[in-house]
C-alpha cells in the first residue's frame, strides 16, 4: 500500500504521526523487514504504518503486544486493519498484564538445546516508557533479535510527572520526584542499550532511539553512515515544518485556554 494512501486513513489517529509513520514505513521498506516485534500498539496505528510498508513488500509479520485493556478502545486495531485491509499482515496478542510475560513465552519457543535463536528483524519499542519493564524488555530483546538488526525505542523524552493523563493519578503522585521525573526511556537507552557490548551505531533523533545489534561476535566495524542515518537523510523536510506547526497549534491552543 502507498504511503499517502495509510496517511490518509491513519492521520487523526493517535499515537504515532504520519511524518513518523513515513519513517517506519521507509525504513521497513528500505530493509526488507519481514518479521516484526512491537511493544505498545494501543489503536494500531504505528502497527498500520509498518503493515502498509509490508503490503509494498508483498509479504511478513508484524507480532504486537499490548495489554487486554485496549480491547475495544476507538478505534481498536481490529477494527483499523479491517478499514485499512492489512489484517493478514498482523498477529495482536493481547497479555493478561504485560509483554515481558509473553516475551518469556517467544523465548521458550525459540529456544532449542540452550540456546535462543532470534527471529525478529526489527523491534519497536513503544510501550511502558518504565527502566524496570523497557529495561528488561530490552535485555529480552538482545536475545531475539538477529545480528545486523535494528532496534527502536520511541518516546525517549517521556515522563510521569508531565503526562497529563497519569501526573495526576495516585499513582503518579506517590511516587518519588526523581522517578517521576526522569526521562525513563532515555535512561534505558543511554545506560543499558548505549552501554550493551551487542549493539552498535546507536543514534537518537528526537524522540526516538535507535541502535543495531552487531552482526557477529567477530565483526565490529561501525559504519560511517548508517541505513537510519541515510534513511534520515532521505526524509523531505515538509512534514517537519508540518510536525512544527501542529505543536504551535497544540501550545497556542494551551496559551489561549490559560488567559480566556
Ligand atoms: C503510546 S501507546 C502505543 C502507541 C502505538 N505504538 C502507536 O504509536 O500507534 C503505549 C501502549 O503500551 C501499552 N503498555 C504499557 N505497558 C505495557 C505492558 N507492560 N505490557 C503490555 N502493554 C503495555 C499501553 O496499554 C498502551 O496501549
Amino acid at each position: 500500500m502507498k504511503f499517502g494512501k495509510i496517511e490518509k486513513i491513519l492521520k487523526n489517529i493517535p499515537h504515532t504521526p504520519p511524518e513518523d509513520g513515513k519513517i517506519l514505513y521507509d525504513f521497513i521498506i528500505e530493509n526488507k523487514c519481514n518479521n516484526i516485534l512491537e511493544l505498545g500498539f494501543e489503536n494500531g496505528t504505528s502497527t498500520c504504518y509498518m503493515a502498509a510498508a509490508l503490503d509494498e513488500i508483498g509479504s511478513g509479520k508484524i507480532l504486537t503486544i499490548d495489554r487486554k485493556e485496549t480491547i475495544g478502545i476507538e478505534p481498536d486495531i481490529h477494527a483499523l486493519l479491517k478499514q485499512t485491509n492489512l489484517e493478514k499482515y498482523v498477529e495482536p496478542i493481547y497479555a493478561h498484564n504485560t509483554y515481558i510475560w509473553e516475551l518469556m513465552k517467544i523465548i521458550e519457543e525459540q529456544t532449542e538445546t540452550r540456546e535462543c535463536i532470534p527471529i525478529f528483524d526489527f523491534c519497536f519499542i513503544d510501550g511502558a516508557h518504565t527502566w524496570d519493564v523497557d529495561g528488561f524488555a530490552f535485555f529480552l530483546i538482545d536475545k531475539l533479535l538477529k545480528p545486523g538488526y535494528w532496534v527502536l525505542f520511541d518516546d525517549l523524552n517521556w515522563k510521569f510527572a508531565e503526562s497529563h493523563t497519569l501526573k495526576n493519578t495516585t499513582f503518579v503522585q506517590n511516587m518519588p520526584e526523581d522517578e517521576k521525573k526522569s526521562a525513563q526511556i532515555e535512561r534505558v537507552f543511554t545506560l543499558l542499550v548505549s552501554q550493551h557490548p551487542n549493539f552498535i551505531n546507536h543514534k537518537i533523533v528526537n524522540r526516538w532511539g535507535w541502535a543495531q545489534k552487531k552482526q557477529s561476535k567477530f565483526k565490529t566495524t561501525e559504519k560511517n553512515q548508517t541505513v537510519v542515518d541515510l534513511l534520515y537523510l532521505k526524509q523531505s523536510i515538509i512534514p517537519d515544518i508540518f510536525m512544527i506547526l501542529r505543536k504551535m497549534k497544540y501550545k497556542l491552543k494551551h496559551v489561549l485556554k490559560i488567559f480566556s
